[in-house]
């Protein structure tokens, strides 16, 4: 049975929507966001979730604190966890609201904007209602520093080309949505990064009825923005997951930046190391055992950073992260030099004997190493 269908049997007092507010490090925000919203949404049935991910300054029990004041307000609290999109997913599959929306809990988005969207959804019989940056004049991103703004607007045009979504703001991190529509996407949805709606919009294709409403950004109330350069790989990672139909994986893209820079670490180690007077085979050894050691940290700290592994641990994962590796450059080598003696060009066949060596190296380092 439908949603819908049990509609009639809800009780009066359900809510009607479901506001889901990720938090890392918010505490000094909640306060005030919780007074906006109440003042935002008087008159409707209305519940508030947290999803905080162990947020050292306490935000999570400030979040529990607020619940005690206001039994409409809770919280999910996640141990050993890290990711915005995730902690949106989980708790939008946390509520039975019929109506769910999301927002930042740094007083960034404008929650007087929340009954306009609540109207919006229920006038225009939409399944999305996402608050857009863009679509009016320039100043609708002065919270944003020169920098993100530029990144933002460049984004906003790959991310169209790339998925065919025509929201002017597929970045919003602000949107209300019919939990029926979002329930069938959500087994399909990346846990990864912050383009939860991107991905909403890239997996539906086009099915989703959106409208839009425009809102000011303002500049961040309190602490600081948790947006950094491994958000834009993930953006990138999404984007090259979704053209290929999922064949690519999210996280391949990070690794393989990653494997990238591991050459240019290889090049400058095995030159410290000839010039440390070790003979070519001693230094390319050498080299190779650096270059991997900082591709596992560095994979460590960003690519699986929501899994990363910690001390006894994290060493285990590193000898492993060299077995696997060591395999992957024996089959890489093993078909280079098989298609070499083919008649492939040199260049074609070096090409594929990488690839097939990174693709083998990510599959494993993620089932074995970084998994679940
Ligand atoms: N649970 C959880 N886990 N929450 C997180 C995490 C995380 O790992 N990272 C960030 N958050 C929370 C923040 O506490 C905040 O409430 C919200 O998610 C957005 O994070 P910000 O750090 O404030 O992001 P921003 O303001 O720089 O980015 C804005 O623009 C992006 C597009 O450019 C947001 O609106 C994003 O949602 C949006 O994608
Ligand atoms: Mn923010």
């Amino acid at each position: 049975m439908t949603d819908d269908a049990t509609q009639q049997t809800a009780s009066p007092a359900a809510p009607e929507l479901a506001l889901i507010v990720p938090t890392f490090n918010e505490r000094g925000n909640l306060r005030a966001l919780v007074a906006q919203i109440e003042a935002a949404l008087a008159g409707r049935r209305w519940e508030l979730i947290f999803v905080d991910d162990s947020s050292p300054d306490g935000t999570a029990s400030l979040a529990r604190q607020l619940g005690r004041e206001d039994p409409r307000i809770r919280c999910i609290h996640r141990i050993g966890r890290r990711g915005l999109a995730g902690a949106c997913i989980e708790g939008f599959l946390a509520t039975s609201a019929p109506v769910i929306a999301v927002m930042d809990a740094d007083l960034q988005h404008d929650a007087t904007l929340l009954g306009r969207m609540l109207e919006t959804l229920d006038a225009k019989g939409v399944d999305l209602v996402v608050a857009s940056r863009y679509s009016g004049s320039r100043s609708a991103t002065e919270g944003f520093s020169p920098f993100r703004g530029l990144a933002s607007r460049f984004s906003t045009v790959m991310a169209r080309i790339a998925t065919g979504v025509t929201v002017s703001d597929p970045m919003s991190g602000f949107f209300m949505m019919r939990r029926q529509a979002f329930e069938p996407l959500a087994p399909h949805l990346a846990s990864e990064g912050f383009k939860i709606l991107l991905d909403i919009l890239a997996t539906a294709r086009g099915r989703l009825k959106v409208e839009e409403v425009t809102y000011t950004f303002s500049a961040r109330s309190d602490g600081a923005s948790k947006f950094d350069v491994q958000n834009i790989l993930d953006f990138l990672g999404l984007i090259v997951s979704k053209v290929s139909g999922g064949l690519v994986p999210v996280r391949f893209l990070s690794f393989a930046v990653i494997g990238a820079a591991g050459i240019v670490v290889h090049l400058a180690a095995l030159m410290t190391m000839k010039r440390g007077g070790l003979d070519f085979g001693e230094a390319q050894a050498g080299a190779t055992l650096v270059a991997m050691t900082s591709n596992f940290f560095l994979n460590n700290a960003t690519t699986y950073r929501d899994r990363r592994l910690k001390g006894f641990a994290a060493l285990k994962g590193l000898v492993a992260f060299y077995v696997i590796c060591g395999i992957g450059a024996v089959s890489n080598i093993a078909v280079a030099n098989l298609l070499y003696e083919n008649a492939w060009r040199w260049i074609v066949a070096g090409f594929i004997g990488a690839v097939i060596g990174a693709v083998w190296n990510f599959t494993l380092s993620s089932q074995l190493l970084w998994r679940k």
